[in-house]
């Protein structure tokens, strides 16, 4: 018998989203990988092995075991697209969607993004860290074991250069993979609102040089909107930013069909994101190049809006759907990957496992991270989910609150769900 540090066993579904490392298409999405009352086997890090129960509790042994016999078991999340680093929150913007008003109309009156960069600006990077680290809590207590994260609330080189630094030492003190993103194309600075050009020569003269030169963002990303960057100012944007060696990603056709799915695919974008008014040619020349769709049905949810991503002709047309939180101050404060899924689901007609599928192996090969999470299999990282869920399907019917009883990242326990043990507290 070989000796592990840890077996998790008696997995009454075990759902490992085996394959190979590739972002999974078409039917490929439907396929779970699952093994009934089934184990794994972890040492350090790693996956040494998974199969079923009886087969790695006869070849391993380990100090630590659980037993999962009432439990479901899968890859923590993958959550490709997150804006965690900002200073106050907008509930007062939700309000106003509320009583009619639209995401751009409180945009233009002083609202969205414009209205959280004064503070971003003066805020410190201890400040940022501390309110920003709170939120990632919030992420990973819903299940998240690898995240990214961007920057964009700051919209000047000084204040740009201070959010990735916070994401920098997110990365360094939590237990989850965090990916950085350079997003000071997220709109134009109040100072530069009637001198676009001046903004763009700054951004891609100055700022996305610092950037690369500090080795702060792994991508780059824009807001390619009607009322934000056109395609012409990011096709410039990106393409200096490709030049200086950063991956792209894109908030394309979040709202309109200016051509940003397209765009997406002539950059070679790893990722165009929202799209819920991509075009049937956008989705073609996606497809055509490989780019992943991010979804990101929490933002519509919270915009009052209907109109969701075509996940159901993206997934037939044969790309590699996958969702995110797109957690936010403005348009969506949702931090919870399970509550994606109840509303890819339901309002894009995804089926449970496809969803399943998006949020795992698909989100991390989104992040060009296929090859180390995303599925449970031996050599990958032991980022282990165990749900308190009687079958896989249970997990978009029971939302709004939280399904996670045990989180493992690295093969170690980063978070047990004791709600309910706590008011067995209180009543003895
Ligand atoms: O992804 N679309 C652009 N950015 C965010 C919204 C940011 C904000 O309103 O603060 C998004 O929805
Ligand atoms: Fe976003």
């Amino acid at each position: 018998m070989k000796r592990v540090d840890l077996i998790i066993y008696n997995i009454k579904e075990l759902l490992t989203l085996s394959g190979n490392n590739i972002p999974r298409t078409g039917m490929a999405m439907n396929d779970l990988g699952i093994i009934r009352n089934g184990a794994i086997a972890v040492e350090g890090k790693r996956i040494v092995a998974v199969g079923e129960s009886e087969q790695i509790i006869t070849a391993y042994t380990a100090e630590e075991k659980i037993d999962c016999s009432e439990m479901v078991v899968m890859p923590g999340f993958v959550d490709p697209h997150t804006h965690p680093v900002f200073y106050h929150t907008r509930e007062n913007e939700f309000e106003m969607r509320i009583m009619g008003k639209s995401y751009v109309e409180i945009s233009r009156s002083g609202g969205g993004i414009r209205s959280s960069i004064a503070a971003v600006r003066s805020a410190s990077e201890d400040e940022l860290y501390h309110l920003a680290k709170k939120r990632v809590k919030r992420m990973i207590s819903c299940g998240t074991t690898t995240l990214e994260a961007k920057s964009g609330y700051g919209l000047s080189t000084d204040s740009e250069l201070k959010m990735l630094r916070v994401i920098k030492r997110l990365k360094e003190s939590l237990p989850v993979d965090i990916v950085a993103t350079f997003l000071g194309a997220h709109e134009f600075p109040s100072e530069y609102k009637d001198n676009r050009e001046e903004y763009i020569r700054i951004l891609t003269e100055e700022m996305l040089p610092a950037v690369a030169e500090e080795k702060l963002a792994e991508y780059c990303d824009i807001f390619t909107e009607e009322h934000v960057y056109t395609i012409e100012e990011s096709r410039k944007i990106l393409n200096r930013a490709k030049e200086l060696g950063f991956r792209i990603r894109m908030h394309a056709d979040e709202l309109k069909p200016i051509g940003g799915s397209e765009l997406a695919a002539e950059v070679g974008a790893v990722s165009a994101d929202h799209l819920g008014a991509a075009s049937p040619e956008g989705i073609k020349a996606m497809k055509e190049n490989g780019v992943i769709p991010v979804l990101l049905p929490g933002t519509i949810f919270s915009l009052g809006l209907n109109s969701y991503a075509r996940a159901r002709d993206m997934i037939d047309s044969g790309l590699a759907v996958a969702l995110a939180t797109d957690y936010n101050p403005g348009s969506c404060n949702c931090d919870s990957m399970q509550f994606i899924i109840t509303l890819a689901t339901l309002q894009m007609k995804m089926t449970v496992a496809e969803a399943i599928t998006a949020a795992t192996i698909n989100a991390a090969c989104s992040l060009e991270m296929g090859e180390s999470v995303g599925s449970l299999e031996p050599g990958k990282k032991a980022d282990i989910m165990i749900m308190d869920m009687p079958s896989y399907r249970y997990l978009p019917y029971h939302f709004g609150s939280n399904n996670v009883s045990i989180l493992i990242k690295n093969g170690k326990v980063i978070y047990q769900n004791r709600d309910l043990e706590t008011i067995e507290d209180y009543l003895s």
